[in-house]
């Protein structure tokens, strides 16, 4: 810390002994101080130094009131602030209660009087040489966790694009637009929405439940790309999309991935407890898998497939209501009931992934389901229905 540095600091000096001011100004002075303020009127003490904000206060505590004690009572939030205002207490009593009284009122440190030189400077100039280290201190941190949240937000977006690039990888299979993983995620942003689930969740599912199929990438083109219906045997391999997914995803550190792999895995689980891998019922499914569910299948039918042409919205519709119960949560399937349905076959705008801050902690709420791995790994054979997605 250089010298002149310290010479710059603004000195405030509070003391109703007009003698006593004078000296301590000449001192300061003759040291090579710049920017003392004196006043020996203590009830303009506070104003004072919420005008000059000053690098030290040079306080007397016998004063006429408020006294030193109680101006340090109302300067309480400046001497405990992140960068303290050092108060050096000017005093004849020495003794060592008012010595406690005022340390522990937050006081740093003691001129007794009558003045000497040395003492004076030697004290202000360490008290002064702290506050301002500690002021370099503080911007320096400022700086560096500005840095932080702009690397932050660079690898959240890189993560954020990755993801995308993935589900467009596995939809290419048998889409080569991709459209269909950006309209599932945009319809489960709006169910959860509708199920007036928090703002962070619902941006976390609208941006992992793309990855639902993208198990699909281990299925074999003979079975994704059959027309018409499959046999048994080829549905077994169609099923076998969910543990790909899951295995893609598995053991991320990524929260958004660790989401991911839970909608791959849950996403053709069944409220009635028929569906796959697992055959989880009611809401021992995970209530990502329920929504991302109704959304894979609502936009499964109304699109044309190898196996089918496309529904019409309002057949697609009543079938999604009459499997309220069955393969889905009724829950999910009445916010499907309040959405524009013929809306919802749009496509979402490209790139409509923002990247801003993803909420961990929301996500990792989300998957925290009990025994999910463990009913999946005992596995489950079942039945396709009509209104399955893929
Ligand atoms: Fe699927």
């Amino acid at each position: 810390m250089k010298e002149a540095a310290v010479k710059q600091a603004k000195v405030v000096v509070v003391d109703d002994n007009e003698g006593n001011v004078l000296v301590l100004e000449a001192l300061l002075a003759r040291w090579g101080c710049s920017q003392v303020t004196s006043t020996t009127d203590s009830s303009t003490a506070v104003a004072l130094c919420e005008r000059i904000e000053p690098d030290i206060l040079l306080l007397d505590l016998q004063m006429p009131t408020p006294d030193g004690f109680q101006v340090m009572e109302m300067l309480e939030a400046r001497m405990k602030a992140e960068v303290p205002l050092p108060v050096l207490v000017l005093t004849g009593d020495v003794s060592l209660e008012v010595k406690r009284r005022a340390l522990s009122m937050g006081a740093a440190d003691f001129l007794t009087k009558p003045f000497d030189p040395v003492e004076v400077r030697s004290r202000v100039a360490n008290l002064v040489k702290t506050r301002l280290l500690q002021k370099e201190l503080t911007s320096h941190n400022a700086i560096l966790e500005e840095r932080v949240r702009e690397r932050t937000g660079d690898f959240e977006r890189a993560e954020l694009e990755v993801l995308e690039r993935l589900a467009r990888a596995a939809e290419f299979r048998d889409d080569d637009t991709g459209e269909h993983t950006q309209r599932v995620g945009h319809t489960v942003g709006l169910l959860a929405e509708g199920m007036l689930l928090p703002a962070p969740t619902v941006r976390l599912l609208r941006l992992a439940a793309p990855l639902h199929d993208v198990g699909k990438i281990g299925v074999p083109d003979g079975v994704l790309l059959k027309p018409g219906k499959l046999t048994s045997e080829e549905f077994e391999v169609m099923k076998t999309h969910v543990s790909i997914g899951g295995s893609i995803l598995s053991r991320s550190q990524s929260p958004l991935l660790r989401l991911g792999e839970q909608i791959a895995l849950s996403h053709h689980e069944r409220w009635d407890g028929t569906g796959y891998p697992a055959g989880l019922g009611g809401e021992e499914i995970p209530v990502t898998g329920r929504i991302v569910a109704v959304a894979d299948v609502f936009d499964a039918l109304t699109h044309d497939r190898p196996y089918k042409e496309a529904w019409p919205v309002d057949e697609a519709v009543a079938e999604i209501g009459r499997q309220s119960g069955r393969q889905f949560d009724p829950g999910v399937v009445e916010a499907f009931g309040a959405l524009d349905h013929a809306a919802l076959l749009a496509s979402p705008a490209a790139g409509g992934q923002d990247s801003t801050q993803i909420p961990a902690r929301e996500a990792d709420r989300l998957v925290a389901v009990p025994d999910l791995e463990r009913r999946i790994a005992a596995g489950s054979d079942l039945q396709l229905t009509a209104a399955e997605g893929s």
